[in-house]
C-alpha cells in the first residue's frame, strides 16, 4: 500500500506507534483477558488507565493542583452550553469572534443569557485577531470566551487579552498538547479530543476549582462540572476506550520530550508548508503572519478552477483530505502532532510539481 498521510481536521491522524499499540492491547489488555471496550468504568483495570491518562495530561500540560481535569462527553459543541451554564451565575459573558466556531460558541451561548461580542473579525473574512486594545471587555463579566485556535479558518492567538481577572474560557481543541501554555492564565480550558488527544467522544475540560458550583439549577448533571469533578467524571458511563487511547496518545507524546519538544517539530512543519505557499505564485494564505496556526493551514489556489484537479492528484499520491472546510472553500491541510513532517515535505513537493505542470 501507497504511503498514506491524512490531512483531516478531524477526525484526523493518530500516531502509528499508538494504534499498533492499542492493536496489540486489544484483545487482551495487561493480562486481564479483556478488550479494554469490555471493561466495567468501575473496576480497578479502567480505574488504573484513567488515573495514569490524567496524570500523564496533568504533566504535559503542567496543569496546578487546584484545576480539575474532567473527561466528558458530547465534544466542544456541548460544552458550548456547558460554559454559560456552568458560569453565568446572573451576569453577562463576553466572547471573541475569531473564526467559525467561535461564531457558533456564541450562537449556543447565547439561549442561557446575555452575551456580548468583544471583537469580531467576520467582516473582515476571519483573517486576523485584533488588537486586544481595542477588544470592549467587562470588568464585570462572569467569563471572556475566546478560541485560541480556529480550525476552519487557520487562526490562532499569538498572546492573551489582559481581562482583568475576568476568566479567561478558551476553545482549545485544535492546537491543545501543540505548545506549552500557562494553565493560570485560563479560568477554563477544553478541548474535543479528535485533533491532538485521540478519538472522537471524549471532550477535557481543564477548569479552576474556585469556579465550581455556580451552576444554574438547570445544569443536567453531565454538563455540571462540578457535580463531574465529584463523581470522577462519571455521572454516567465515560467515553471508556476513547479515554484509554487518549492514555495512550499522552504517553507517546512524554515520550517524545512533551509538548516543548512537539512544539519544535510542529514550528518546523508549519514553516515548510507556509514557506512553500508564500514563495509561489500560484497558492495564497490569507491570514496575518502573526496569527497563522500550526495546526490548520488553509491555502487556495490562484486559480481556483484548478482544485479539483489539485485534489484528485493528491489523493493519487496518497495525500488525504486537503479540501478545505465548505464555508471557506480551498485547500486546508491540519498538521497536528502526530503528522510525521515527512508527510508535510510530500505535500510540499507535490504542490511544486503540480504548479509547474500548471
Ligand atoms: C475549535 C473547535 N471547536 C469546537 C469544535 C466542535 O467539536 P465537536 O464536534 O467535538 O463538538 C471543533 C470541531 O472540529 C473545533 O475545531
Amino acid at each position: 500500500m501507497t504511503q498514506i498521510y491524512n490531512f483531516s481536521a478531524g477526525p484526523a491522524v493518530l500516531p502509528k506507534p499508538v494504534l499498533a499499540r492499542a492493536q496489540a492491547e486489544m484483545l487482551n489488555w495487561h493480562d486481564s483477558g479483556m478488550s479494554v471496550m469490555e471493561m466495567s468504568h468501575r473496576g480497578k483495570a479502567f480505574l488504573s488507565i484513567l488515573e495514569k491518562t490524567e496524570s500523564d495530561f496533568r504533566t504535559l500540560l503542567n496543569v496546578p493542583s487546584d484545576y480539575k481535569v474532567l473527561f466528558l462527553q458530547g465534544g466542544a459543541i456541548a460544552e458550548n452550553a456547558a460554559i454559560p451554564l456552568n458560569l453565568l451565575d446572573g451576569k453577562s459573558a463576553d466572547y471573541a469572534v475569531t473564526g467559525g466556531w467561535s461564531k457558533r460558541s456564541v450562537e449556543d451561548a447565547r439561549a442561557y443569557g446575555t452575551i456580548n461580542i468583544a471583537t469580531n473579525t467576520e467582516g473582515e473574512g476571519f483573517t486576523h485577531v485584533p488588537d486586544f486594545a481595542n477588544w470592549k471587555l467587562n470588568q464585570d463579566a462572569a467569563y471572556l470566551h475566546i478560541c485560541t485556535n480556529e480550525t476552519l479558518q487557520g487562526v490562532e492567538f499569538d498572546g492573551l487579552p489582559n481581562a482583568h481577572g475576568v476568566p479567561i474560557v478558551a476553545d482549545m481543541s485544535s492546537h491543545i498538547l501543540s505548545r506549552p501554555v500557562d494553565v493560570r492564565q485560563f479560568g477554563v480550558i477544553y478541548a474535543g479530543a479528535q485533533k491532538n488527544i485521540g478519538p472522537a467522544g471524549l471532550c477535557i475540560v481543564v477548569v479552576r476549582e474556585d469556579l465550581l458550583g455556580k451552576a444554574s439549577p438547570l445544569t443536567p448533571a453531565v454538563l455540571n462540572w462540578k457535580v463531574q469533578a465529584e463523581n470522577q467524571s462519571m455521572i454516567n458511563t465515560p467515553p471508556t476506550y476513547s479515554i484509554y487511547i487518549a492514555g495512550l496518545v499522552f504517553e507517546w507524546l512524554l515520550a517524545q520530550g512533551g509538548v516543548e519538544a512537539i512544539e519544535k517539530v510542529n514550528i518546523a512543519k508549519a514553516k515548510l508548508l507556509y514557506d512553500a505557499i508564500d514563495s509561489s505564485d500560484f497558492y495564497v494564505n490569507k491570514v496575518a503572519v502573526k496569527n497563522r496556526s500550526r495546526m490548520n493551514i488553509p491555502f487556495f489556489l490562484k486559480d481556483e478552477s484548478l482544485n479539483e484537479a489539485f485534489l484528485k492528484g493528491a489523493e493519487a499520491q496518497g495525500l488525504l483530505q486537503l479540501k478545505g472546510h465548505r464555508s471557506v472553500g480551498g485547500m486546508r491541510a491540519s498538521i497536528y502532532n502526530a503528522m510525521p513532517i515527512e508527510g508535510v515535505q510530500a505535500l510540499v513537493t507535490y504542490m511544486k510539481q503540480f504548479e509547474n505542470h500548471h
